[in-house]
C-alpha cells in the first residue's frame, strides 16, 4: 500500500492540451464531475477529482493521464489550465524535503490508497473484446502529423436533403498507418482560432477496415457530416467538418493518432456482431461489416444483426451499398424519424420491436455488443437491451462491460 500524502500535499490531476482530440470521453466518464471543458481545452477541477482513475482507461490518447506533485496552495486553477497550450513543466518536487514514508508514488497506486471514494465503472467496456487484434495507437503526435492525401471525396447522402454527410478517402502513401476496425484518427483543420491559436484536432472514426478502404491499399475512409449548426440550432459553420466535406482530390490533410484500443472486433471465428448507430455513428459499423463481408464464405462470420437511425431513407449514410448487402450475412433493421407519413422511430424502438431475435444475441457469450452515435441515444439503447433481456439485465451488462463486449461512443 502507498502511504497517503500529507494534507497539503496534492497530487494534481491534468490533461495534456496538446494531445487531447477533445472526444469528451473523460468528461462522460468522471463518477464526481470534476472534468469540464471551454471552447478550447478539457480541465480537471482540483477541488472535486478524487482520483478515481475512471477517467484514465477509457481515454483514447492518454493525455488524461498527467499528474503534478505540489503543494495544494499552488494547485493549478481551472483558469490556468483554459490558458494551455501545453502542459507546464514540472516544478521541482516539493517531495524531496518530505519523510521518506510521504513520498508520492505512482498515481494509480496513490488513487487506491488517498480515495475513499468509489472508481464508478462506466456503462461500456473499457477493455477490448479478448481477442481482439493488436491496434496499433498515437503514432502520430500534433507536433509530428502524418500527411495524407485525398484519394475520394463525396456525398453520402442525397444532395436534396439537409444533412450533407461524405465519405473521404486518405491515401497514407508509404507511411505506416496501421488500423483496426472501430479505431479513430485525428484531423489537424489549419488555420487557427479566434484566439490565433492553431486549431486544435477534431476526431473521427475510421469507415474502412484494417486492410484498406481498397483492400491492399494503404487507405481508408472516414464519415464526415458537415456541420453547419450548434447543438441549439444556431447557425454554425464547423471548423474541420466543413474542411473535409470541400478537400478536392489531390489536397492533402495533417492526421494525428490512430487512437483507440477498446472499441475493437473480436478476431476469432463465429463472434455474433450486434451494432447500434445513427447517422455517422455508422463509420465504424461499416469498417466491421465491411471486414466480415471481404470474408463471405470463410466460415469466419457469424450473426451480424445492425440497428441503424437517420431522419430519412435519404440521410442516412451508405443507404445504397448497405441494402444490396446479402440478406443471410447481415440483418438490418431502419428506425427512420422523420420519413413523411410515418410514424417518428428511434434505434430503441427497432431494437425493442425485435426483441426476441436481440434476446437470442444477448443470451449468446459470443455476442459483443457496439453503439455509436448521437448521445442522446445512449441512454434509450440501454434501456431497450435491458428490457429485451429481462430481469438478469443487471448481472448481463455487468458481464459485458467486463468481458470486453459492450461499448459504446456516443458525441
Ligand atoms: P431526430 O429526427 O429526432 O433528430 P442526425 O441526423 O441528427 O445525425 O440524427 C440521426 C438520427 O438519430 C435521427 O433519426 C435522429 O432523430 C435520431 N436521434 C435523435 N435523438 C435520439 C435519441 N435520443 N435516441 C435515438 N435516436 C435519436
Amino acid at each position: 500500500m502507498n502511504a497517503p500524502l500529507p494534507a497539503e500535499m496534492l497530487k494534481q490531476h491534468l490533461i495534456d492540451p496538446e494531445i487531447c482530440i477533445r472526444c469528451n470521453t473523460c468528461e462522460e466518464t468522471c463518477p464526481v464531475d470534476a472534468i469540464t471543458h471551454d471552447g478550447r481545452n478539457y480541465v480537471v477541477d482540483p477541488a472535486i477529482c478524487n482520483r478515481c482513475m475512471a477517467c484514465v482507461p477509457p481515454c483514447p490518447t492518454g493525455s488524461i493521464d498527467n499528474w503534478r506533485l505540489m503543494l495544494r496552495e499552488q494547485a493549478y486553477s481551472l483558469e490556468d489550465q483554459f490558458g494551455w497550450d501545453e502542459l507546464p513543466l514540472e516544478k521541482p518536487s516539493p517531495a524531496a524535503d518530505m519523510p521518506a514514508a510521504a513520498e508520492p508514488r505512482e498515481p494509480q497506486g496513490a488513487a487506491a490508497s488517498e480515495t475513499q471514494a468509489p472508481v464508478f465503472a462506466a456503462p461500456g467496456s473499457v477493455v477490448p473484446p479478448w481477442s481482439a487484434a493488436h491496434p496499433y495507437v498515437n503514432l502520430y503526435a500534433p507536433k509530428a502529423p502524418v500527411t495524407a492525401t485525398v484519394v475520394g471525396n463525396f456525398r453520402v447522402t442525397d444532395t436534396e436533403m439537409g444533412s450533407d454527410v461524405h465519405h473521404i478517402v486518405l491515401d497514407f502513401g508509404k507511411q505506416f498507418f496501421p488500423v483496426l476496425e472501430g479505431q479513430s484518427l485525428g484531423i489537424l483543420p489549419p488555420g487557427t482560432d479566434a484566439q490565433g491559436r492553431a486549431h486544435f484536432a477534431r476526431q473521427y472514426s475510421i469507415a474502412s477496415p484494417r486492410d484498406g478502404e481498397r483492400p491492399g491499399y494503404n487507405n481508408l475512409s472516414l464519415t464526415v457530416k458537415r456541420v453547419t449548426e450548434d447543438y441549439e440550432g444556431k447557425p454554425f459553420n464547423g471548423v474541420c467538418s466543413n474542411y473535409l466535406c470541400d478537400l478536392a482530390k489531390g489536397d492533402t490533410v495533417q492526421v494525428i493518432g490512430p487512437f483507440g484500443s477498446s472499441f475493437l472486433m473480436p478476431n476469432h471465428a463465429r463472434a455474433n456482431l450486434l451494432m447500434i448507430c445513427t447517422g455517422t455513428g455508422s463509420a465504424p459499423m461499416r469498417a466491421m461489416t465491411e471486414h466480415c463481408r471481404r470474408r463471405i464464405g470463410q466460415d469466419e462470420n457469424g450473426k451480424l444483426m445492425l440497428f441503424f437511425g437517420a431522419r430519412t431513407e435519404r440521410e442516412l449514410p451508405y443507404f445504397g451499398p448497405l441494402m444490396k448487402l446479402p440478406k443471410d450475412f447481415i440483418d438490418i433493421n431502419l428506425a427512420l424519424s422523420r420519413e413523411p407519413d410515418q410514424p417518428k422511430r428511434y434505434v430503441q424502438d427497432a431494437i425493442v420491436e425485435r426483441a426476441a431475435d436481440v434476446a437470442a444475441l444477448l443470451a449468446d457469450e459470443d455476442t459483443y455488443i457496439y453503439v455509436c452515435g448521437l448521445k442522446g441515444m445512449e441512454a434509450g439503447v440501454l434501456q431497450a437491451l435491458s428490457e429485451v433481456a429481462g430481469p438478469q439485465w443487471d448481472a448481463l451488462h455487468a458481464k459485458l462491460r467486463e468481458q470486453g463486449r459492450l461499448h459504446l461512443e456516443t458525441y
